[in-house]
């Protein structure tokens, strides 16, 4: 669908449209509509536990879903808004349960996509907007993955090319003395301690104290396992080499995620590349890899580890989340 007008109609009648953002494309729904935002949920197969982000196109729309607004809040958004930060604030009560989970507190975002922000403005309604994939698949980085998981069960999907930053927004709960980042992503820790001129903390996720919902889920996994290697950059390139021919000799289907630099070293037949501007365009390749190389039907997926600063926490926070198996080398 083209008409971003219509698919705001949609949204307005209760309806699901899928639609690009900066980070990943998004399955919106009216916040205000309990039919569709349960919708999402079913179509999904998303737990009900797992609350979902509001997605506003003005700071105007803040005092509508906010109980209180913290004034770490306006000096984030001044700096982030539009962009890939979603905050965590309390809620007002005429936010539905369903959209967080029963929880007392609701996550925002304005996204920084031009279709994202007129369908949001033309709704003129808060849109609850998970990742628009099937929930433990891969996010969508491109139209076409939501069509994978999603064609035929939402009314529309809005396609707006590959998304620039290709990881999910950070979520920071500034509910809080001292803000928490319950989620790495397009965000960096580094420039919301700058923005704040204060140190911010992030949180360990546990499986049964999950302080983010969401966090305690197998995430972003393809069909094939993965291994993740860290440490040395050459030791890495060297212990992936190895791997990739012992395995081979055994049958297994071996893909490969590496960077550019690597295509010619492993093979160009299940090399995936994670592009040649490190950590950038490797979070902008990732979800697209994986969901290649399972098209390919790989068993195994050996993946190159990232340092972990700037995009690079994100990055790793997705891989580990959807590795299998962790190799240290060097
Ligand atoms: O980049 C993004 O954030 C994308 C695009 C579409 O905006 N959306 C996205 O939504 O990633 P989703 O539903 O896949 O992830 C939302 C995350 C989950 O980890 C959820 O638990 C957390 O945000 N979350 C939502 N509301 C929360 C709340 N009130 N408190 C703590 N965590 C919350
Ligand atoms: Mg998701």
């Amino acid at each position: 669908m083209r008409n971003v007008r219509a698919a705001a109609r949609l949204i307005c009648n209760g309806q699901l449209v899928a639609f690009p953002t900066e980070t990943v494309y998004g399955l919106g729904a009216s916040a205000y509509n309990a039919g569709a935002v349960r919708e999402i949920f079913r179509v999904k197969g998303r737990p009900l536990d797992n609350p979902l982000i509001v997605h506003l196109w003005s700071l105007d729309q803040v005092h509508l879903l906010a109980r209180e607004v913290p004034l770490m809040f306006w000096l984030l958004a001044r700096e982030f808004m539009p962009g890939p930060l979603t905050l965590v604030v309390k809620k007002a009560r005429r936010v539905p349960a369903l959209v967080t989970a029963g929880l007392s507190t609701v996550a925002l975002r304005m996204p920084d996509h031009p279709i994202a922000r007129i369908l949001l403005k033309q709704a003129n309604v808060p849109v609850v907007a998970p990742s628009a994939n099937l929930s433990g698949r891969p996010s969508p980085t491109a139209a076409q993955h939501v069509k994978e998981d999603l064609d035929g069960k939402v009314a529309a999907i809005l396609d707006g090319g590959r998304c620039k930053i290709g990881v999910e927004s950070t979520v920071l709960d500034i509910t809080r003395r001292v803000p928490v980042i319950l989620r790495p992503g397009g965000v960096t820790k580094e420039q919301i301690e700058e923005a704040l001129r204060m140190k911010v903390r992030t949180a360990r996720h546990s499986q049964n104290r999950p302080s983010s919902p969401g966090m305690k889920y197998r995430h972003y996994a393809p069909r094939a396992e993965v291994v993740l290697f860290e440490g040395e950059p050459s030791a890495i390139r060297r212990a992936m080499k190895q791997t990739m021919r012992a395995m081979s000799a055994h049958g297994i289907k071996v893909g490969v995620l590496y960077e550019e630099r690597g295509r010619r070293a492993f093979g160009a037949s299940r090399f995936f590349s994670l592009g040649n501007e490190g950590v950038t365009s490797a979070a902008q390749n990732l979800f697209a890899g994986f969901r290649q190389l399972d098209k390919k039907g790989v068993d195994v997926i050996l993946c190159q580890g990232f340092p972990e600063e700037l995009m690079g926490r994100a990055l790793m926070n997705r891989l580990r989340k959807a590795a299998g198996r962790r190799v240290r080398v060097g």
